[in-house]
């Protein structure tokens, strides 16, 4: 027990040891031991601390990158295998153009790798890919790979995998204020007719359920321009491991977090699952 507590306090104290923030709990159980009617429908992950895993490692930030698609294939593998509906991935913001050329020129590089090593498999398993985010302004390459993914995988039914991929959520609302606007110039809409559904019907997710359950990686407690409008209800789980080193273990201990949540909705008290 004093070694336990004292390798926790060495690993909180030098870091060397990711810690996650809230509720401690055993990692052994199997994903069944999660009651169906609190599993999130949809999961949205900013997969964050490639860079400082790789710095910790005296790596190039690239290497963390590299690594983080490790972890990436298998938080999308326990998704579809543990019924979750949607996962909507933070891949690339319009902000992380910023970074140096070399770095952009690296994810953008892997970005083309990972689909051109994935996609079978995902088609394969019944995944259904959609990219979130302005997909124009990607170099041709990388546009020509997701259009291919999503127009091959655009008939399957299982899992909905959103690739946030120059995404930056201020942007998505102007974008469908926009598309509102102009379906009223054109006699269509009346501006009354502008509501939250109406407005929901022209963001990238169209369709699909508001976010459940967002987790963030590497111990940032922010959202970082990322789904604004979906996550107005979202619980949040800060997780500190960074992206490369979270896995199965770690995922269903946000997933148990947040089956123990009581989501009230402004009500004063939560009704049927989740209360
Ligand atoms: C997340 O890891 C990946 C992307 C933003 C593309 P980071 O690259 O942000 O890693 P840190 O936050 O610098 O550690
Ligand atoms: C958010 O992470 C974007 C992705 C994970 C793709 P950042 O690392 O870019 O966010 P900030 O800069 O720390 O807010
Ligand atoms: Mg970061």
């Amino acid at each position: 027990m004093f070694a336990e507590r004292l390798g926790k306090l060495l690993g909180d104290l030098f870091g060397a040891k990711p810690k996650y923030i809230t509720v401690p709990v055993s990692t052994a159980a199997p994903a069944q031991a999660l009651p169906p009617d609190r599993l999130p429908r949809h999961v949205a992950i900013i997969m964050d601390g490639n860079g400082r895993w790789a710095n910790a490692r005296n790596l190039p930030r690239t290497a963390g990158h590299a690594a983080g698609t490790e972890a990436l294939r298998d938080i999308i593998r326990a998704s579809d295998d543990w019924g979750i509906e949607c996962l909507t991935i933070y891949a690339f913001s319009t902000e992380n153009w910023a970074r140096s050329k070399d770095e952009v020129g690296a994810l953008m590089s892997l970005l083309l790798r990972y689909f051109a090593s994935e996609i079978d498999e995902l088609d394969e398993k019944n995944v259904r890919i959609l990219i979130l985010g302005d997909v124009d302004g990607l170099p041709a390459p990388q546009r020509e790979a997701v259009v291919n993914a999503m127009a091959r995988t655009r008939g399957n039914t299982g899992l909905k995998l959103n690739i946030a991929l120059n995404y930056g959520g201020r942007a998505e609302l102007v974008r469908a204020a926009r598309t509102l606007a102009r379906r009223v110039q054109a006699g269509e809409l009346a501006p009354d007719g502008i509501d939250e559904a109406a407005f929901a019907a022209e963001l990238y997710t169209a369709g699909m359920p508001d976010v459940d359950l967002l987790i963030r990686t590497s111990g940032e407690m922010r959202l970082s321009n990322f789904l604004p409008w979906q996550t107005a209800y979202a619980e949040m789980v800060f997780d500190r491991t960074y992206w490369p080193d979270f896995d199965r273990a770690a995922y269903l201990r946000a997933l148990r977090e947040y089956a123990g949540r009581s989501r009230r909705f402004g009500k004063e008290k939560a009704e049927g699952s989740n209360g």
